[in-house]
């Protein structure tokens, strides 16, 4: 049996991975789906890379870039032969360092002196140029009803886009255009000896014409444009800035912006014309593009895997990765981990979280062209919808690809429509007010799901059950115990825990209690609601995870916190998990899913109607917790606060709560003080006023924090603090997680004192 460099062996199922084999070569997420449920990360003999296959395990290494330096990330994978090596040579080749794969502290520096243009606030000029290009090419095959959107424009958008935002002349365009292709199968292909020499001349070609338009825009650096600014700050901190990491970044750039969003936009084109009903919704609702495309970028990203090199003995996942072991991190694989994104094989454009990909990469090197990838992608989905709602894949097109490891996308897709039907010959207004997207990740408040209301039933006193279906009669998505959806008005967002049966996936049931010293959402909701109703939801969304592992199960709910609740319960008996059941309210005639919760659970269930003097009493109820036993409940904050306290004795993770509100978030700037953070792994100073949040200071500076509820209850926008003390608001943390003052939650939570130092 093979051996890993670390003496381990070698599975049978690692032994046979290469992923230049069809699997791999078709659908990396697919290939590694085995191991990433049976061996997340392994040693490959026949690449020689540990390959790292979930989540929080290529999160990591995205996010250590010391121990697991990005040197590597350009270097060819398959070596080539001395003659390849000569002919390159002949060209003067001399490609070294750029930005992607540099190692601190020089890689931030560079980064920050050359970030400015890639900032949201400095791409919206660019909005305008990139949607009449986009109208330009769409003009060329509007009226022919068949085209190869990846040669008739995919290919050409991005470049174009990239020689702009850069500044190279128009007429020197063309030449760069012949050669880029040559440097995806150069660095991450398994070119044979034939097939490197002509790559080396490519690639020798691409090279001498990039520094030909370099030296002369280096003649007169006074033009606009992102190369302009580096040989600007070359002049003056060439220390920082050097003239090789000028030669080598003229060429790698538009490596990195074409073929990348040229992809992108292929794939993401390919799946949403495979999803009719997707495509459909979004011809409806253009809003819906942003997170249309973060879902495309999940599930069918243009860049599919990376490469990192640990610096040191470490440990990935637990697995032992020896100094200078090489690692293939799978994004590709980490998008479809089902610990991170639910249901992930359902492409789902109201996903809430597809945002979080790692398709861009992460962490310090995270790239810095996202936004201007996000903008093409979206302007050109947005002309699509208007101008050719109508179009098709062509039928049995065969789809070929570039055998490397990393860039993914078809090289042609081919499409068709019926040019009668295009919707601009009837009406001009076609083309007048286009969506305006705002430049970053989507619009929380753009992903909205439409659903009709199918049934309004009443559970108890003062609560109803509404049953929500597909206004198209299709498939809602899947959900897992202690999921929720958001009902979304223009005024309002409210929670509601999932409380139906999760085999009726046509159907998703919330109960609603009438509250009317609530924030009126409730009332009005109870007093107009009927089936027929249109509504919007975001989500099913599960902050409140039950974890299947634990030995036994102690289920407290409180008054209307049965909902998700029961949907725990319904899960643990059908595991055949030991659990039992307590459920309080002021009286029977409150309880709702009363009569469902006697038949299904009575052996576990115990009752604590107020009204007859039966209340529940915690201490005695949890007095003797089995070992890897865990507590869920829900319920009014009293009865949080007072679990919150015995859990102080308990073992971390024990207790998990679903709170139903937040304590406040409304921010009162005369009350609050400015403060000043400092992300450390960005090497950026932020600051923060009083009339803002962490978050919004964050999000206004490009960094991407994911964040949900945006009040201190899901936990989505944690981020972490090395230094300065944290005024804790949120409702997530528990009190120990709150004292070790090593993690906040950004969209409530605020600095005690002047600073903060946060990992990111
Ligand atoms: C870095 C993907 C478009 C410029 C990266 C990285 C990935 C990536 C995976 C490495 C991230 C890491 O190591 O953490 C993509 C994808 C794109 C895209 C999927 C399109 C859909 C662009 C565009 C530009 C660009 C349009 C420029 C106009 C860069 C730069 C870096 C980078 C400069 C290096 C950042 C650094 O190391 O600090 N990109 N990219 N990218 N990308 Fe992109
Ligand atoms: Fe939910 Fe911050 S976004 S806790």
């Amino acid at each position: 049996m093979a051996l890993s460099p670390t003496g381990c062996p070698v599975s049978p199922e690692a032994a046979e991975f290469d992923p230049f084999d069809a699997p791999y070569q078709l659908d990396p997420a697919e290939a590694l789906r085995w191991f990433r449920e049976q061996e997340p990360v392994f040693y490959s003999p026949k690449l020689d890379y540990w390959v790292v296959s979930r989540y929080e395990d290529v999160k990591a290494v995205f996010r250590d870039n010391v121990t697991f330096s990005p040197s590597i990330a350009l270097e060819k994978l398959t070596p080539a032969p001395p003659e390849a090596t000569k002919i390159l040579e002949g060209y003067g080749f001399a490609m070294r360092r750029t930005m992607v794969n540099e190692d601190e502290p020089d890689h931030m520096e560079r980064r920050r002196l050359l970030m400015d243009a890639f900032l949201p606030e400095n791409l919206e000029k660019h909005e305008a140029w990139v949607r009449e290009l986009v109208r330009d090419y769409m003009d060329r095959f509007i009226d022919k009803g068949r085209a190869d959107l990846v040669g008739e424009m995919f290919r050409e958008i991005p470049m174009t886009v990239a020689l702009r935002f850069l500044g190279v002349p128009n007429e020197d365009a063309k030449e760069l255009r012949k050669f880029s292709v040559a440097h995806t199968l150069n660095t991450w292909g398994r070119p044979s000896p034939e097939q490197q020499l002509q790559i080396a001349e490519d690639v020798g070609q691409f090279w001498k014409t990039a520094q030909t338009i370099l030296d002369r825009m280096c003649a007169d650096p006074s033009g606009e444009g992102w190369m302009y600014d580096s040989i600007r700050m070359h002049n003056r901190h060439p220390d920082i800035v050097p003239e090789s990491y000028l030669r080598s970044m003229m060429m790698a750039i538009l490596v990195a912006a074409h073929e990348t969003t040229a992809f992108a936009t292929t794939n993401a084109f390919r799946t949403l014309l495979s999803n009719r009903e997707s495509w459909n919704d979004i011809c409806e609702n253009p809003a819906l593009i942003p997170s249309a495309i973060e879902e495309c970028l999940r599930v069918a990203g243009s860049v599919v895997a990376w490469r990192r090199i640990a610096t040191e003995d470490t440990l990935v996942g637990g697995k032992k990765i020896p100094k200078g072991g090489k690692l293939l991190i799978v994004q590709a694989s980490a998008n479809r981990d089902p610990r991170h994104f639910e249901n992930p094989d359902e492409f789902d454009i109201y996903r809430h979280n597809s945002a979080e990909h790692f398709t861009f990469g992460y962490g310090a090197h995270q790239c810095m062209g996202k936004n201007i990838a996000r903008m093409e992608m979206r302007i050109i989905l947005d002309e699509f919808v208007r101008r050719l709602p109508h179009i098709d894949l062509v039928e049995d097109q065969s789809f070929e690809y570039l055998p490397n490891t990393s860039f993914r996308g078809p090289t042609s897709l081919w499409v068709e429509w019926e040019p009668k039907q295009n919707p601009e010959r009837r009406h001009h207004a076609v083309l007048e007010n286009p969506t305006l997207f705002h430049i970053g990740a989507p619009i929380k408040e753009d992903i909205v799901r439409r659903v009709v209301v199918a049934e309004v039933k009443r559970e108890a006193e003062a609560v109803i059950r509404v049953g929500l279906v597909d206004p198209h009669g299709r498939e809602l998505p899947d959900w897992t115990p202690g999921s929720h959806i958001e009902l979304v008005s223009a005024e309002w967002r409210r929670y509601y825990s999932l409380c139906g049966t999760r085999d009726d996936r046509n159907r998703l049931s919330i109960a609603i209690l009438r509250e009317p010293q609530g924030r009126g959402g409730s009332v009005h909701f109870h007093d107009t609601v009927k089936p027929g109703d249109i509504l919007h939801i975001a989500g099913p969304k599960n902050h409140f995870h039950l974890d299947e592992t634990a030995t036994r199960y102690t289920l407290i709910a409180g008054g209307i916190g049965i909902t998700p609740i029961i949907a725990m319960a319904d899960r643990l008996k059908a595991l055949g998990k030991p659990y039992v059941l307590h459920y309080c309210g002021a009286g029977r005639r409150t309880m709702a899913f009363l009569e469902r919760v006697e038949r299904d659970h009575s052996a576990a269930l115990t009752l604590h109607a107020g009204d007859e003097g039966d209340r529940l009493d915690l201490p005695s109820a949890l007095s003797s917790l089995a070992e890897g036993e865990q507590v869920y409940a829900c319920g009014p904050e009293r009865l949080l606060e007072a679990l919150g306290s015995l859990a102080e004795k308990w073992p971390e993770g024990t207790l998990h709560v679903e709170h139903f509100t937040a304590r406040s978030n409304i921010l009162d700037p005369e009350s609050e003080h400015a403060f000043e953070v400092v992300l450390a792994d960005s090497d950026l100073t932020l600051q923060v006023g009083n009339h803002q949040t962490l978050l919004e200071a964050l999000t206004a500076a490009g960094v991407d924090v994911p964040s949900d509820c945006c009040e201190g209850l899901c936990g989505t926008c944690e981020v972490a603090v090395t230094d300065g003390s944290i005024d804790h608001r949120d409702l997530v943390l528990s009190r120990t997680e709150r004292d070790a003052n090593d993690r906040m939650m950004a969209c409530c939570s605020r600095a005690a004192g002047k600073r903060l130092t946060l990992a990111l």
